[in-house]
């Protein structure tokens, strides 16, 4: 469980010098390079931050970087914990809790995903309007500590009705195509099954990925405005399955990165 003081937070707060972010982002695979909008203040390797888990995958650099996008102060994840990696799910969410601490009260996530609803097509962008946990955990788990959140979390706006909307608008002025659809989180690391994308999109969901959903627990479970958004970067639907790599995925997510980022930009910069 995540309790204050913490050595992670102590030394942050000492390097930061009164640096008050108000937006957390969190980058999935190939989607890192938002942080060139970043005019960076401080930057940290994972690997210098005392009792923080270190990143093991191809394609997330394993930075922390505070900055500022347009005014708006930003503490920006290059690179995530995923539960296939072996990290506990108090793990995977101890950055959201971090960024709790450090007073952020919004937080936009972005993954790589799956597209099962037949609408789809590679290189779509999903605006995620909410999501199915489907992890063998859940990072809430165990006692709970009522000055992080309440014991059972309200999850009937996971994701913030008002920056959904926003973020339509957005896409619409900057003729950007999205899509918005279900996120189905699972553990991963295989890619799934035909009929497990079948199954998938019965449930209700749209996408697929081994992500997001422990971060936005974490995040309302303290509270948070969550925004997320996913690249489709290849296609679970019947007749349409092709075989799946993760270099494939993130070349996908890569090419697509700068329309994200406008979308992310806008959103952190342009008024309510
Ligand atoms: N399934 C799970 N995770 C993913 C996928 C997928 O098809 N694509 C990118 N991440």
């Amino acid at each position: 469980m995540y309790e204050e003081p913490n050595p992670t937070l102590e030394f942050l707060k000492t390097k930061l010098q009164g640096f008050k972010p108000q937006w957390g982002i969190i980058l999935g695979s190939g989607l890192g390079d938002l942080v060139h909008h970043i005019t960076t203040v401080y930057s940290f390797s994972y690997n210098e931050l005392p009792d923080f888990p270190k990143s093991t995958v191809t394609g997330h650099a394993g930075t922390l970087r505070f900055g500022y996008i347009g005014n708006e102060p930003v503490m920006a994840m290059q690179g995530r914990f995923h539960y296939y990696e072996g990290y506990t799910m108090q793990e995977i969410t101890f950055p959201v809790r971090l960024m709790k601490s450090l007073g952020i009260t919004q937080l936009i996530v972005s993954n790589a995903s799956g597209g099962m609803n037949p609408d789809f097509k590679v290189g779509d962008i999903m605006i995620i309007k909410d999501h199915i946990n489907l992890f063998p955990d859940n990072p809430l788990i165990g006692p709970n500590n009522s000055q992080l959140g309440p014991r059972f979390v309200d999850m009937s706006e996971a994701y913030d009705a008002a920056f959904i909307k926003k973020a339509c608008n957005i896409a619409l002025q900057s003729s950007i195509a999205y899509k918005e659809g279900v996120y189905a989180g699972l553990s991963g690391p295989c890619f799934e099954t035909p009929a497990e994308y079948r199954y998938l999109w019965r449930i209700g969901a749209d996408a697929v990925g081994m992500s997001t959903v422990p971060e936005v627990i974490v995040a309302k479970h303290s509270g948070m405005r969550v925004f997320g958004i996913s690249i489709i970067t290849d296609l679970g639907i019947e007749g349409h399955t092709e075989k799946v790599s993760h270099e494939d995925v993130l070349k996908v997510a890569q090419a697509k990165e700068p329309e994200l980022s406008t979308l992310i930009v806008k959103l952190i910069t342009q008024p309510d």
